[in-house]
């Protein structure tokens, strides 16, 4: 991932991120920063770029010119390689306040601009035209935007895969699902006379796993209340869902993963929106609901939507209302069981990007970009046996919904067990997360539905469409 930084001081952002961990992740070429010095931008000869501001007040503006100009310095070479305009935030304290579910979303773009402000703010009329995100770090004044942007770009960049070492970490901690973390401990085993806790000793992985995530509600609930009251109220919606536990869990998973915010809500149905995305999943239980639901939502909807219903009658006054194109049925299948699946091929990692060529050949269903950003994303993994050498011979990975997918084998290499192996472990993977695997399976497909079966998954028997524009 690429930032570029707009900035009057470049030299505290140089220092600040090519060391340690962000530093080690440029070396390997993972991340890239760009300072772009805003002065060797103005036009004025004695190199200003502050000026007074019309009717008066304290304090210097930066002026609009040097600023866009720096910014087409940038821009103009994004323009060239791709269609739309760069994703550009200016950290300001009248932003919206910076959470990890944006810097998520941050961390999807390929590259990114930060504007840092300085004085008393920049010239209205060049935000207007250069800025797509106006973010704050909090509710306080800091002296310019290099810190918050240096904080930010932390955030963001801690996400992009690869740049932690332990493709875990990032996920088993504060914020994720929207629990703070779990206390750790290390050597020595007593210290200052207080042991660590008996259980983490025990070498029994399950009460271990149980005992961190009691430990987690409980920090939680003391620490960050309104957090905890927010876990509380998904969890409740949840449990109601769990009594159809196979038609409803992508549901469940959107929530609990913290995957989707619920866009609209009327009695008991509502529609959540999947993060970064354009798709839509729908708990209604009649038609009737579905009806008074949307009547509700309104325009909320973005224009191109995607979304997955689960009754006939739904689906087709959805297909009426907002035209959409069915496609085909499918089933879901959903993994219940705690315990860890065997792995006989053990060599499965995260796929390449060199890779995308081939995948987009074995997966051709959700399009060639959809691949790619999914590969960005870490998303989509190989699995590698000594027959292929340095090439996956076959794939499997996450969708956007956090479903499995696109598991496709080479066609010399079946036979082997390798579909079993890919997705045993990405079930494995599932579980160390406290996540409840599932996938969907088009309808014929039997192949599919057989491997489903032997893993063991629970295959609902009511089937389901996607519509989407
Ligand atoms: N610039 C000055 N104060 C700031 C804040 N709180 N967040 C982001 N940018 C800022």
């Amino acid at each position: 991932m690429r930032f570029h930084v707009l900035t009057l001081f470049p030299e505290m952002l140089e220092q600040g991120l090519h060391q340690s961990i962000l530093g080690r992740a440029a070396q390997r070429g993972q991340l890239s920063f760009h300072m772009v010095n805003i002065r060797d931008y103005t036009e004025d000869k004695h190199g200003k770029v502050d000026d007074y501001p019309y009717g008066g007040g304290a304090g210097m503006l930066m002026q609009a010119q040097p600023v866009y100009d720096a910014y087409r310095s940038v821009a103009s070479e994004y323009e060239s390689r791709h269609e739309g305009k760069i994703r550009t935030v200016y950290v300001t304290p009248q932003g919206k306040t910076f959470t990890q579910r944006l810097a998520r979303e941050l961390a999807g773009e390929e590259e990114l601009v930060f504007l840092c402000g300085h004085y008393e703010g920049v010239d209205e009329r060049v935000l207007e035209e250069i800025v797509t995100d106006y973010v704050s770090l909090g509710d306080y004044v800091l002296t310019g935007g290099e810190l918050p942007a240096m904080v930010m770009i932390d955030a963001i960049a801690r996400l992009v895969p690869g740049v932690l070492h332990n493709g875990e970490s990032a996920e088993n901690e504060s914020f994720h699902n929207n629990l703070l973390e779990y206390p750790q401990y290390s050597r020595p085993e007593i210290w200052h006379g207080k042991p660590v806790p008996e259980v983490l000793l025990s070498g029994n992985h399950r009460n271990i796993q149980a005992w961190r995530l009691e430990q987690s509600l409980q920090r939680t609930r003391e620490r960050r209340p309104d957090l905890y009251e927010g876990y509380r109220a998904r969890q409740d919606i949840i449990r109601e869902m769990s009594v159809r536990k196979r038609k409803n869990i992508h549901l469940m998973e959107l929530l609990s993963r913290d995957l989707a915010q619920e866009v609209c809500r009327r009695e008991r149905s509502f529609l959540l929106h999947v993060d970064n995305t354009r798709t839509y999943a729908l708990y209604a239980e009649s038609e009737r609901d579905a009806r008074g639901l949307f009547e509700q939502c309104g325009d909320a909807l973005q224009e191109k939507i995607r979304i997955l219903v689960y009754l006939e009658s739904v689906r087709d006054f959805l297909k009426e209302r907002y035209d959409l194109t069915v496609g085909g049925v499918c089933y879901q299948a959903c993994f219940t069981r705690r315990e860890s699946l065997g792995v006989r091929h053990r060599d499965i990692r995260p796929l390449n990007i060199e890779e995308l060529d081939r995948a987009a050949g074995w997966y051709p269903v959700c399009g060639r970009d959809y691949l790619r950003r999914r590969i960005l994303a870490g998303a989509v993994f190989g699995v590698y046996i000594n027959d292929c050498g340095t090439r996956p011979a076959g794939i499997i990975g996450l969708h956007e919904d956090g479903s499995m997918g696109m598991l496709y084998v080479d066609e010399p290499y079946r036979r082997q067990g390798l579909a079993s192996s890919l997705e045993s472990w990405l079930i494995n993977r599932h579980l160390r997360r406290y996540e409840v695997p599932y996938c969907r399976v088009g309808e014929g497909n039997a192949a599919a539905i057989r491997l489903q079966e032997k893993l063991n998954l629970c295959l609902c028997e009511e089937p389901m469409w996607w519509l989407e524009k």
